[in-house]
């Protein structure tokens, strides 16, 4: 028996060996098959059944402390934007883009950095604002801010395609540089390797907390030592009004002499359908709402202010060894159960109308419970997010749209 037929066998995935036969591109199947982590993949469909159960069963959760920007006062203010400024000015400070999300509520066909948001004084697309952004704070600072850019390896090319027509928008291209993420196959509801209409495994991309281990592996994060660079901003492409250079965020985490930090905006209320900052069994972390307790999500300190009211918003800081670290762990696979179009064994295409499939992926904020402390720099809504998820209603472009011509005064 050849290699990759034991393997379908012991893993119970010998339907595969059907569109074997059927296909032309055999090669190519049988190469992808034995590519697979198949003990991986078992732990991972164990997971898509563990996560329905309450998942913080018996963790402690405690609030964590938050600064706000705005209630500082002039001197301390004006002392950690100093501090940040030093960082910047010499050249020590990098940003990431995580832009190899599907999009698949917005529903834009393409990568969702080359949608075009309809701002005034003219439409613009998403990478343009975020490149606009950082040249405004190249000028302000007279230097070149490295610029990464994760993508999927499904969203690549297009992506690359997309900046080289674009000319990057002005931004030095030198500056710029891909890297992709990873993907895992998604699984059945019975557990099964799915195929497409190309005869291709089914893969996704495997969330955005690979960001850690696809900086180590593609040599970004070598790349940025060679630079000089020691504290990196890591944000989301989906975020029209996203401040990448806060100096202050900056500042508070050296003055802190803390590795990791974020930026946080109160959520509107407190079932907000966000995830908020927490420290989980003592450890930095972000609490989906769905776990919070309702009587948690409405408790209040003296001063009136939610003790669980901190938005994630995924604009998040780190230390050089701070994503160092990180990359060496294995950060947990969450599930998600999703629509997925696939090949049958007759060879007729499936377009599912329900979730019929389980997709894994790893979550950013995963990467803070390997640290004791985590500074929180509490923002302003109306400064700092306006994100892109829906394609109408609550978070959509038009709230955003709205936002970002308030931001700019347009
Ligand atoms: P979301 O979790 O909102 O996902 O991503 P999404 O792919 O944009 O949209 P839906 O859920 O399919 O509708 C938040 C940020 O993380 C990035 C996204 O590009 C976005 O900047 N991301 C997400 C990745 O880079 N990789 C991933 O695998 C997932």
């Amino acid at each position: 028996m050849e290699n990759y037929e034991l393997l379908l066998k012991k893993y119970n995935q010998e339907h595969l060996l059907k569109y074997i036969e059927m296909t032309d591109k055999k090669e190519e199947l049988i190469k992808q098959i034995e590519k697979i982590n198949f003990e991986q993949l078992q732990d991972l469909y164990s997971v898509s059944k563990r996560d329905n159960e309450k998942a913080i069963k018996g963790i402690i959760i405690e609030h964590v402390p938050f600064v706000d920007k705005y209630k500082l006062d002039a001197e301390k203010s004006n002392n950690l934007q100093t501090l940040g400024e030093e960082v910047i000015k010499n050249g020590k400070y990098a940003v990431v883009t995580m832009a190899g999300g599907q999009g698949t509520r917005l529903g834009h066909d393409g990568p969702k950095g080359t949608f075009k948001l309809n701002v005034k004084p003219r439409p613009k697309y998403l990478f343009e604002i975020l490149a606009e952004n950082l040249q405004r704070e190249n000028e302000k600072y007279n230097i070149v801010i490295p610029w990464y850019i994760m993508t999927s390896t499904e969203n690549n090319a297009k992506t690359v395609s997309f900046f080289e027509e674009n000319n990057y928008f002005g931004y030095p291209k030198d500056n710029v540089t891909f890297f992709n993420q990873g993907n895992l196959p998604l699984l059945s509801e019975d557990g099964k390797l799915m195929v497409d209409e190309n005869y291709n495994i089914k893969v996704a991309s495997d969330g955005n907390g690979s960001i850690y281990k696809s900086m180590k592996n593609e040599g970004i994060l070598l790349d940025m030592k060679k630079r000089g660079v020691e504290w990196i901003f890591i944000g989301a492409v989906d975020n029209a009004i996203l401040n990448m250079c806060d100096p202050m965020l900056l500042g508070l985490t050296i003055k802190d002499k803390n590795e990791i930090a974020s930026k946080s905006v109160v959520k509107a209320n407190p079932h907000e359908k966000v995830g908020v900052f927490c420290k989980k069994d003592s450890k930095p972390a972000v609490i989906e709402y769905t776990e919070l307790p309702t009587e948690m999500a409405e408790e209040t300190d003296e001063e009136g202010e939610l003790l669980f009211g901190e938005s994630h918003i995924m604009c998040n800081l780190y230390s050089i060894e701070a994503l160092e670290k990180i990359a060496e762990q294995n950060l947990p696979y969450h599930s998600a159960h999703k629509k997925a179009n696939y090949l049958d064994e007759n060879g007729n295409l499936v377009k599912s109308e329900e979730p019929n499939s389980y997709k894994y992926e790893a979550f950013i904020f995963d990467g803070f419970n390997y640290f004791d402390n985590i500074s929180i720099l509490r923002g302003r809504r109306e400064e700092d997010f306006a994100p892109i998820k829906n394609k109408e209603g609550v978070d959509s472009p038009e709230t955003a749209i709205e936002l970002y011509n308030n931001y700019w005064k347009l």
